[in-house]
């Protein structure tokens, strides 16, 4: 008996450290999704017609498309209170006045991608159509205004098991004929980094990123102690970013930046982009770190824990490293005040003893030694791209 149970433990725990094994394979999110969604900008008065075409418009002119910055995605409150007589789901007429094809197509001309919103219960967080029980038909309706990316919610649910009703979903809009970034998003409920690979090209691993800094390194803590369970194909989602929406310092936008892009999540920008700051827009527009979170290993970086340092907890974790395909990504954060930060590289998972260089992404510095440093004030982050010189 206590064999057997000792037997049972190990496996269970050998089961949930290993990394997902088959994932969902539909060729798309091979890296973390980049692009704009309107919730945190606006919540559902940016629900429009307008305000898509008017972000991928600036996707353009702000240089964010050139970037990498793809999809413009609309959230909750797009379509009508409810389903039409033959039960589709039908846009607002006010919102939408020449329907969701004709966006998409526009956005589409533009060298972009579309995306939308809908819940796996019966109506949406705001109350809108749900598509429990009517997958096929929403799927079908998707794939006919060629709908790149699609959120799914887990509000009004009827069951508790989120899993069967996100696989129902994953396998109707594979049967609708058009390939769709499928984005699980049950606020990291039924411990879904676990399966959420086999089902969505990512997934959310905790409530919302609501506005303030407690969030932003709530979500990141959560992200390291997962960070095995984002690959190619599958990311763990840290949710839509919170940069320029007034509650963040600077300091605070460049570390929400820096963990989001070497944790590998998706970078949905969040705000209002006709108001964004010079400063906000210079941190989302860090070449360095998009370089970063698109490297095609594709590998989070995670906390590690160097020598003499005190040990990591639930909270948010000053030392951050991870693989790139060519060297290693190490971070440091001020979590906690302003501090000097330094690691040698001989305590970094990746890295070892000799000599290596390295580039700051904020600052541009570059250096080459046995370790690295970086004064830091409160809440601040400096992020090193390192290779062996
Ligand atoms: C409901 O919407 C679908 C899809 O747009 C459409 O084909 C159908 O004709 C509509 N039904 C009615 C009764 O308007
Ligand atoms: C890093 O550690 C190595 C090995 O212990 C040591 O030789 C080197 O001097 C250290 N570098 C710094 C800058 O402390």
């Amino acid at each position: 008996m206590i064999l057997l149970l000792t037997y049972l433990l190990s496996g269970m725990a050998i089961a949930a450290a290993k990394p997902l094994d088959k994932r969902l394979d539909n060729g798309l999110g091979k890296t973390p999704a980049l692009g704009w969604n309107s919730w945190n900008a606006g919540q559902c008065n940016f629900a429009t017609a307008q305000r898509a075409l008017q972000a991928a418009d600036l996707f353009i002119s702000l240089g964010l498309k050139d970037l990498g910055y793809t999809y413009v995605n609309i959230d909750d409150c797009w379509s009508t209170k409810s389903r039409n007589s033959s039960g589709y789901l039908v846009p607002d007429p006010q919102k939408f006045p020449n329907g969701i094809k004709a966006v998409s197509d526009q956005i589409h001309a533009k060298g972009l991608k579309f995306g939308l919103y809908g819940d796996r219960g019966t109506q949406t967080c705001a109350g809108y159509p749900g598509s429990l029980n009517n997958e096929e038909k929403d799927a079908k309706t998707l794939a006919s205004w060629e709908v790149d990316y699609w959120k799914y919610d887990n509000c009004h649910t009827t069951n508790e098991n989120s899993h069967t009703e996100y696989e129902k979903m994953r396998d109707a809009l594979a049967n609708s004929g058009y390939k769709v970034f499928y984005s699980l998003c049950n606020w990291g409920r039924d411990n879904v980094w676990t399966w959420g690979g086999k089902v969505g090209n990512s997934w959310r691993i905790t409530d919302d990123n609501f506005n303030s800094w407690n969030y932003v390194a709530t979500i990141a803590a959560k992200g390291a102690s997962i960070a095995q369970y984002g690959g190619p194909g599958g990311f763990n989602d840290w949710d839509m970013m919170q940069i320029s929406n007034g509650k963040l310092s600077a300091a605070e936008e460049r570390a929400h930046m820096g963990l989001w892009a070497i944790g590998k999540s998706p970078i949905l920008l969040g705000m209002d982009l006709t108001k964004i700051s010079q400063s906000s827009l210079a941190i989302v527009k860090n070449k360095g770190l998009i370089d970063i979170n698109q490297d095609a290993l594709g590998k989070p970086a995670t906390t590690f824990r160097p020598s003499g340092a005190p040990a990591p907890s639930s909270k948010l974790y000053p030392y951050w490293a991870g693989p790139l395909s060519d060297g290693v990504v190490v971070g440091l954060v001020a979590a906690d005040n302003a501090v000097t930060l330094s690691v040698n590289f001989t305590d970094v998972p990746g890295l070892g003893a000799g000599t290596f260089s390295w580039t700051e992404m904020f600052s541009g510095k570059t250096g080459s030694g046995t370790s690295v440093s970086a004064q830091l004030s409160l809440h601040d982050m400096a992020v090193f791209r390192v290779k062996k010189v």
